[in-house]
């Protein structure tokens, strides 16, 4: 942790583990550090970072906060929520992508707080993966995507959520959802005790990535090409159509209804629990993708859980090319 901390302090970047995604990390307030992470990620200048603080006290520092965003981050950070909110000039315009606003969260990882504290300023940390490919969900996985390239890693182990914290933004008259993530709708609302919007569901995702660049519809996306079902059941009813293809499978329950031969299956979870497949979703995508079969399948889940809207929305991305 000392060793990442001192990289970043020197101007350049580290990748630290969160609880949801591996970031790679740089000081949020030097704009040339900041330029860094956007050329080793390949990523958009029009794609604006999240700046990561350790706690409400920095708030004020780099943002306009309302009263509704110390309510969220006193309920839920440290945690895997991003608010959005008025920058503030210490906040650099590349790290923003030119927006006056400035994505926020307090992470809960204790490595990612340790580096936190010993560099006493906020760290810029978008997914610390190429642009436009599957988050990294393990140390593994991100020296896959940067090679000899990478940067210095702390390996915190596999990542407690696996899928990237919700954006929340706050700088319109009505809160609303730009990426749905470990705290759902319901949660936020519960939290406020207010309605919040939620995008994806009124609007086209057109309009969100006008509103949030970085939620285009092809991110999380494998290079096989993915094949969506709307059901576990349409899949099982096509499964003649995957020979030679790779099935990815909710739980283990249904696995013998596949009985064509010559299609390859892997689990997202054993026993079908949303917390268990959100956690292995991107590392069983990138494993699907490098047994480099012509097709991947996947079927969107179904049920009330508040963690199924955030992982539908990434299969969906998955498949969108
Ligand atoms: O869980 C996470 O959020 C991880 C960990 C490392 O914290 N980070 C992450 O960062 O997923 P990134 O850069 O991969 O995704 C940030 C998302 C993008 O969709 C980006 O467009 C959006 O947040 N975003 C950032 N700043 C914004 C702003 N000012 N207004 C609207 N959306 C913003
Ligand atoms: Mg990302």
């Amino acid at each position: 942790m000392e060793d990442c901390s001192s990289v970043i302090l020197s101007g350049e970047l580290a990748v630290l583990p969160t609880e949801t995604v591996y970031g790679l990390c740089a000081l949020a307030c030097d704009p040339l550090a900041i330029s860094k992470i956007f050329k080793l990620k390949g990523r958009p200048s029009s794609n604006p970072l999240i700046a990561h603080i350790l706690n409400l006290s920095w708030l004020n520092a780099i943002s306009e906060p309302s009263p509704v965003a110390f309510k969220l981050g006193e309920f839920f950070w440290p945690g895997p929520l991003t608010i959005v909110l008025p920058k503030k000039n210490l906040i650099p315009l590349n790290l923003s992508a030119g927006l006056p606003t400035v994505a926020i969260r307090s992470p809960a990882h204790h490595a990612f707080r340790k580096v936190l504290e010993l560099v006493n300023q906020p760290i810029a940390a978008p997914s610390a993966n190429l642009s436009n490919r599957v988050s990294p969900t393990t140390m593994e996985h991100v020296i896959q995507n940067f090679g000899k390239h990478c940067p210095p890693i702390y390996d915190g182990g596999p990542c407690e959520h696996g899928l990237e914290s919700t954006v929340l933004d706050l700088s319109e008259r009505h809160p609303c959802i730009l990426r749905p993530g470990p705290i759902s709708l319901p949660e936020i609302e519960n939290a406020l005790g207010m309605k919040i919007l939620d995008q994806p569901i009124k609007h086209s995702l057109d309009k969100i990535s006008q509103k949030s660049p970085g939620n285009s519809k092809i991110h999380y996306a494998p290079q096989t090409p993915v094949r969506l079902f709307k059901s576990l059941t349409h899949m099982i009813d096509q499964q003649e159509t995957m020979i030679n293809q790779v099935v990815l499978l909710p739980s283990l329950e249904k696995s013998n209804e596949f009985t064509v031969h010559g299609i390859t299956t892997l689990l997202l979870s054993k026993d079908g629990n949303p917390r268990s497949i959100a956690k292995n979703l991107y590392h069983v995508l990138q494993k699907a993708d490098q047994l480099g079969k012509e097709k991947m399948n996947i079927c969107l889940l179904s049920g009330t859980e508040a963690l199924i809207p955030a992982i539908n929305d990434r299969l969906v991305r998955a498949s969108n090319k």
